[in-house]
């Protein structure tokens, strides 16, 4: 079967393709005919590090959707043929996060992800694909929208009577838009481009502001919100975004902290949080339920994800060119 792997000798790009063999699912495993897969951020922070030894060799990419194809022994939740998606964390299935979780997310530094034909998986580590999505939309779901649904929903409770501000318009972006508009909430998005803004109203946007052409954008936010601010923020930036969060929460407001798009940089000034009685919800992905639970949100509000643009499997050094050119509007796809 057909795969690409990561290989620090491959060049700048540090992709391989590869031809191996195809894996047979043991006791309580299942084999998925992968027909989808999408990339994230994180897939270009783990490229960029495939030039240090610690991902020589795996499989990227943790977000695929495709249909069961063989079952192992003691598997009694799926059948072949079943259309499915896979969780971003493999072994987180419910309750809380443990740091343990980490070393088996999908397509990281210790786990083979999902840009290869055949992927062998625990049963448990699956969810059904929602009826209404396609296995290309079903792609997108695991990382950026179980992030999104996490932060604002689980953890962050946002209502119809909340205010989200979004940063930019990629993936875990666009989820959150989604999400504000089927609950109802009133939803901020900054961006580079009017164009994007102007696609953003069209999905429930009202508060649209170009953060190249309005670089206090917090002042914007306040100024648009009456003085009271974001209820929610999805903090997508870090260092260069994390000052005017702070600045543009509303007093009782969540800052879901989840980014990284400006860098690993230093700490900002916490002291606001105080005087506003507001939070910091620290996000990574989420578990098999959250993703459950997301997916029966999606169902009942025939949510579509937004896909940038679709390419083939032997295209997959531009899919992610197009992605870190941060053109792109939504997600970015991989059919097999
Ligand atoms: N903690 C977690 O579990 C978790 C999970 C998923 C993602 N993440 C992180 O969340 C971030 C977003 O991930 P993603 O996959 O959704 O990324 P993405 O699809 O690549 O989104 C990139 C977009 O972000 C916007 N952006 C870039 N710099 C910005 C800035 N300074 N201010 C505002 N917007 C900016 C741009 O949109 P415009 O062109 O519209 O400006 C850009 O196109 C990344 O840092 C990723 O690592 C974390």
């Amino acid at each position: 079967m057909k795969a690409y792997h990561l290989n620090s000798h491959a060049g700048a790009g540090h992709l391989v393709r590869a031809d191996v063999s195809k894996p047979e699912p043991a006791n309580g495993e299942v084999r998925v005919r992968v027909e989808a897969v999408s990339l994230n951020y994180r897939d270009l922070l783990i490229l960029d590090r495939a030039g240090q030894n610690e991902v020589n060799g795996r499989v990227p990419l943790s977000d695929g959707a495709g249909i069961v194809d063989a079952i192992g022994a003691e598997v009694a939740q799926w059948k072949i043929g079943d259309r499915v998606a896979a969780s971003f964390f493999r072994d987180w299935i419910s309750g809380p996060f443990k740091s343990s979780y980490v070393a088996s997310s999908l397509g990281g530094n210790a786990t083979d992800g999902m840009l290869t034909e055949y992927v062998v998986l625990p049963a448990s580590a699956l969810v059904p694909v929602p009826p209404h999505l396609s296995s290309v939309e079903a792609a997108t779901l695991p990382c950026a929208g179980v992030t999104a649904w996490h932060g604002l929903v689980t953890r962050g409770g946002l209502s119809k009577r909340g205010t989200l501000l979004v940063q930019g318009t990629g993936g875990v972006a666009l989820f959150g838009l989604q999400f504000a508009a089927a609950l109802g909430a009133r939803a901020i998005v900054i961006s580079s481009s009017d164009e994007k803004l102007a696609r953003a109203r069209t999905l429930g946007g009202s508060i649209l502001i170009n953060y190249r052409n309005t670089p206090d954008w917090d002042i914007a936010v306040m100024k648009a919100t009456s003085g009271e601010g974001a209820s929610h923020i999805l903090e997508l930036g870090g260092p260069g975004t994390y000052d005017r969060s702070l600045r543009s929460v509303a007093s009782g407001g969540k800052i879901i902290q989840i980014g990284v798009l400006t860098g690993f940089g230093p700490k900002p000034d916490l002291a606001r949080l105080q005087w506003e009685n507001a939070d910091i919800i620290g996000v990574t992905v989420g578990s098999v339920e959250h993703f459950s639970a997301m997916n029966r949100f999606l169902t009942e509000h025939a949510i579509h994800p937004i896909v940038d643009r679709i390419y083939d499997f032997e295209d997959v050094p531009e899919a992610y060119a197009h992605l870190r050119s941060g053109s792109h509007f939504g997600k970015v796809v991989v059919t097999l």
